[in-house]
């Protein structure tokens, strides 16, 4: 089994005492697939830190009057790897578009920042239609698909301790890498997001083909993290 990529999506929560604290106690941590995406304003706080730092959203364009936007061209002069696109509280809150989000992949290849696309279903909606849709309308004319990474996130799982069993996850983890396999003739990465946390990260990590995981709200909590990063790891 392949090592799992942890990617800590901190969305726009703690303050910089909490920031301190948190360095601090999450150096014990070595772990080279360990990703964590803090609010921007903090970003240099975590580089060189032996861990990987990873943004929650860009602009598509490099530079230019985009008043409070920030580019992925400038993301990775600052050693940024990552990038988050398209998640579900951008594109539900935000209103991005599945065009939006495409020419937001295009630029973060473009300066060599891996892409985590973000894709999932609404409570009422047809995963398969849904999944389907996203892939096709985010991938399109994306050459590098492969340098990619998927998380699975259900929007009805997210921040709501609501998650779906391991059969269903594992289901739609394997339709996922078929269907980019099938369109696209590639082997992507596929990660779970939504309500993980100490209690339930023992039984999701049992899943066979999950790359992965994205977690939210048990990454604002160094301690609870750090079990959950070791409960992955060991
Ligand atoms: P959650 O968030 O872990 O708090 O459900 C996951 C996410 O939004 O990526």
């Amino acid at each position: 089994m392949k090592d799992k990529i942890i990617i800590g999506n901190m969305k726009m929560n703690l303050t910089l005492n909490d920031i301190n604290y948190y360095l601090e106690n999450i150096k014990g941590i070595r772990y080279d697939k360990l990703v964590l995406c803090p609010t921007n304003i903090y970003i240099p706080y975590f580089l060189n830190h032996n861990i990987k730092v990873g943004i929650q959203n860009v602009f598509y364009k490099d530079m230019g009057s985009f008043t409070g936007e920030v580019s992925a061209y400038q993301a990775s002069s600052l050693g940024i790897n990552y990038a988050i696109v398209g998640h579900s509280e951008r594109r539900n809150i935000f209103n991005e578009t599945n065009e939006d989000i495409n020419k937001k992949l295009k630029h973060i290849l473009e300066n060599n920042l891996t892409p985590i696309l973000c894709i999932g279903e609404k409570k009422d909606e047809d995963m398969k239609v849904v999944l389907e849709k996203d892939i096709n309308e985010a991938l399109k004319d994306i050459s590098n698909i492969d340098k990619i990474i998927i998380a699975y996130e259900p929007v009805w799982a997210i921040g709501t301790n609501i998650i779906p069993t391991n059969e269903k996850i594992e289901d739609t983890i394997k339709f996922i890498k078929d269907y980019i396999k099938e369109k696209f003739n590639c082997d992507i990465l596929v990660l779970y997001g939504g309500s993980i946390n100490i209690n339930n990260i023992e039984l999701l990590n049992k899943i066979n083909n999950v790359d992965g995981f994205l977690i939210g709200g048990a990454s604002l909590k160094v301690d609870e993290f750090t079990q959950i990063i070791k409960c992955i790891i060991n």
